[in-house]
């Protein structure tokens, strides 16, 4: 490839909840190209160890770099907790996480600066979401909740029901008990159960949606490296996003569809423990 610029973007994830943030970077950066990584076989990470979960986000950024993506952004709360340090440190191409960019958002959006946090155990127990946040601002209370619970609802497909519901308000109980104004949506799934938190905690919680912040911190970091797209897509170049699995390429397609602004066709199958 002659000008990096038109190179793709590569995004990766545990499986399926990081298609929330694709679904930002097509949104708000519609000229550039994606290379989408679920592993859908080894997920979720949210329950997995530090060692195991940086073996395969390396794993996953040499596959990645065989599709010549000229940044990479790691779509999965849970991988960027554990592996984003590592691997700006290893790669040679803009790496960037979900969570710096959540959790600025969060600091400027609180008032009476209580700020909740949910997300996998994993993350937790990094505490990774309260020392960015007490770094930008000491003053500040975080108050962090493990829901682990809730993927596997989205992944059901259990959005709007009143068991999901239920479990979220448990799992909230102590977070409201703590008069937060501002939650930050922890983990790639639960922005597809915005709609249910905004019912249930109402309009004095603003919920922070860290997949949308990530699709602007990634347009402002390829604007500085001067490797934004600015060419027009042309007629008959084809779709410029492409979408790769571990295993089940046929339910990573379906769930896609539900949520992308696309058509989905399929998803190619990578041996990832072979990179
Ligand atoms: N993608 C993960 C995250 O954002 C959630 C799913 C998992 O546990 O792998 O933390």
């Amino acid at each position: 490839m002659t000008d990096i610029r038109q190179a793709p973007i590569g995004v990766f994830d545990s499986g399926l909840g990081g298609l929330t943030v694709a679904r930002e970077i097509m949104r708000n950066l519609p000229t550039e190209k994606i290379v989408y990584f679920g592993d859908t076989a080894r997920v979720p990470y949210g329950n997995k160890s530090k060692e195991t979960i940086i073996r395969y986000s390396r794993q996953i950024v040499r596959f990645l770099q065989t599709q010549e993506i000229k940044a990479i952004v790691i779509a999965c709360n849970t991988a960027t907790a554990y592996a984003l340090d590592v691997l700006q440190e290893e790669v040679d191409v803009p790496v960037i996480g979900v969570i710096e960019s959540g959790a600025h958002m969060a600091v400027d959006s609180t008032r009476n600066k209580q700020i909740g946090v949910i997300a996998t155990k994993a993350t937790i127990s990094t505490h990774v979401y309260t020392d960015t946040i007490s770094r930008m601002d000491p003053e500040i209370n975080v108050i962090s909740q493990a829901c682990p619970l809730l993927v596997p609802l989205v992944e059901e497909g259990w959005i709007h029901d009143q068991i999901t519901d239920e479990i979220i308000m448990r799992y909230v109980d102590d977070l409201i008990e703590h008069d937060i104004d501002t939650l930050i949506l922890g983990c790639t799934h639960y922005p597809l159960l915005r709609s249910e938190m905004r019912k249930l905690l109402g309009d004095r919680v603003t919920l922070v949606n860290p997949a949308y912040e990530t699709a602007k911190a990634l347009e402002q970091l390829l604007t500085e490296k001067d490797l934004r797209n600015i060419m027009p897509k042309a007629k008959d170049e084809p779709t410029p996003y492409r979408f790769f699995v571990s295993d089940d390429s046929e339910r990573f397609a379906d769930f896609a569809n539900s949520i992308l602004p696309i058509d989905v066709k399929s998803a190619k199958i990578i041996p990832i423990e072979e990179y």
